[in-house]
């Protein structure tokens, strides 16, 4: 479907002449196979062959921002699209500047497969900017900035707790309450508007109850009050933080007032954490923690090695890692979901037959739902909700489709 979105976009370009020349993106496909990557890969290649878009197109920052709306129809909201022209436009094989770096995007499954064998023991992934910026000025850094022994170091006694099935299954009842909380939602008006926010509401409703704990009232009323302007920070951060991906980072020499905004919605998240954690020590020094409690917190509290703030950080980093993502795999569920009805009626009978018509859902149910799993893992096939997937910088060279890619060269696995 968005395969032919973006044949009929590339008629309506807006790109002044001059810029036509050099933009292999604007020439509605008419140089494909002078771009496309050459199918004999015995040719040893250098990365300055790799297919993409040239010119300015290539400048640092600017580059990526020339390639979106108002200059093409593409906007930054819908990179998917993008990255479809690019696959059309260079083949399995291209590159493109994203910020600073050069990305390499891989189209197929077993070239992205190469890449990520030789991704080396601590994965490297690119760390967005502006999060960079932010935590280092912070004590204690973010999971998702650190890198290689370090990045192991953090996530250690966290995956002690997390990587245990058994540690996890004990949320269940609990996000299961979240979730008839949003059917409920829906039942009032039978229908859900700009689906994306109430999926974002759940998913920010059930991160909460994970990693903090606590219902903060984004389904409905009635969470806990210190975070009722949750969700307005939720979105804000992630504006912010979307925006940066193709702005020049003015906030490396000065503090812009869009960082200021940034800063302001981590900082609430974070006090949400604080708070929680200095409640969590006080109960905990008058009773002893219970193993089978659905207390993430208590539960790293209780976990040698795991100093507060650590704490604290890795539940923000928690958070804030699991709302996007799941808001926007059960937006495509839903999709995918209306637009295929005969696999929604055949989902809508195994969950009757399962699930029970009240009370909250155990681990037994949901183990019998086959078909819920296989729509889910369909609907991640058809559209990855996270638009450009794993990505990882190189830590060594290594031949692609008989390109060379150096080290330090950011990769994505692009499955679409
Ligand atoms: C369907 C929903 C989700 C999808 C599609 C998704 C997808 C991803 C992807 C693609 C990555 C990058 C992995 C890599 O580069 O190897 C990632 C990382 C991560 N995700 Fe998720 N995720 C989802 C839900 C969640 C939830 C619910 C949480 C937390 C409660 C979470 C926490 C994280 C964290 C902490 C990382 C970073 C790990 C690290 O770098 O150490 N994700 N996720």
């Amino acid at each position: 479907m968005f395969g032919r979105g973006i044949d009929r976009m590339s008629r309506y370009y807006i790109l002044p002449r001059r810029l036509v020349s050099v933009c292999s993106l604007c020439n509605g496909g008419r140089n494909v196979t002078t771009n496309a990557v050459n199918a004999d890969t015995s040719i040893p290649r250098s990365f300055q062959d790799v297919p993409g878009p040239t010119g300015i197109y290539q400048w640092p920052f600017i580059g990526l921002r020339l390639q979106l709306k108002p200059f093409t129809r593409f906007k930054i909201t819908r990179l998917d699209q993008l990255m479809m022209h690019y696959k059309n436009q260079y083949g399995p094989i291209c590159k493109a500047r994203m910020g600073k770096r050069w990305m390499v995007f891989l189209f197929e499954p077993s070239v992205i497969e190469t890449a990520f064998r030789n991704e080396g023991r601590y994965p490297q992934r690119p760390s967005i900017m502006l999060l960079e910026h932010y935590f280092k000025g912070q004590s204690c850094p973010s999971v998702s900035i650190l890198q290689g022994s370090e990045w192991m170091e953090m996530r250690r006694p966290a995956q002690k707790t997390l990587k245990r099935p058994q540690n996890l299954s004990k949320f269940i009842p609990h996000l299961s309450e979240v979730a008839d909380d949003f059917v409920d939602k829906f039942k009032e008006n039978n229908i859900m508007k700009d689906l994306p926010l109430p999926c974002l509401e759940y998913s920010t409703e059930g991160a909460g109850t994970l990693c903090f704990g606590l219902r903060l009232g984004c389904i409905n009323k009635g969470g806990d009050v210190t975070a009722a302007p949750i969700l307005e920070h939720v979105r804000g951060f992630f504006g912010i933080l979307g925006k940066s991906l193709y702005s020049v980072p003015w906030y490396l020499w000065y503090d812009t007032p869009s960082y200021r905004q940034f800063v302001e919605h981590i900082t609430f998240m974070r006090r949400i954490a604080d708070g929680h954690l200095q409640r969590a020590k006080e109960e905990l020094k008058n009773r002893t923690f219970d193993n089978d409690e659905a207390n993430l917190m208590m539960d790293m509290i209780n976990t040698p090695g795991m100093t507060p703030e650590m704490i604290s950080n890795y539940l923000v980093d928690l958070f804030i890692a699991g709302l996007d993502s799941t808001a926007m795999a059960l937006t495509f569920l839903f999709y995918q979901l209306a637009r295929n009805p005969d696999k929604q009626e055949k989902l809508f009978v195994e969950v009757c037959e399962q699930v029970p018509p009240s009370g909250p859902i155990s681990e037994d149910v949901l183990n019998r739902l086959p078909y819920l799993k296989a729509c889910l893992k369909e609907s991640f096939r058809l559209v990855f909700p996270v638009s450009i997937g794993s990505t990882r910088v190189l830590q060594k060279d290594i031949q692609l489709l008989g390109y060379t890619i150096p080290k330090g060269v950011s990769n994505i696995g692009c499955l679409i």
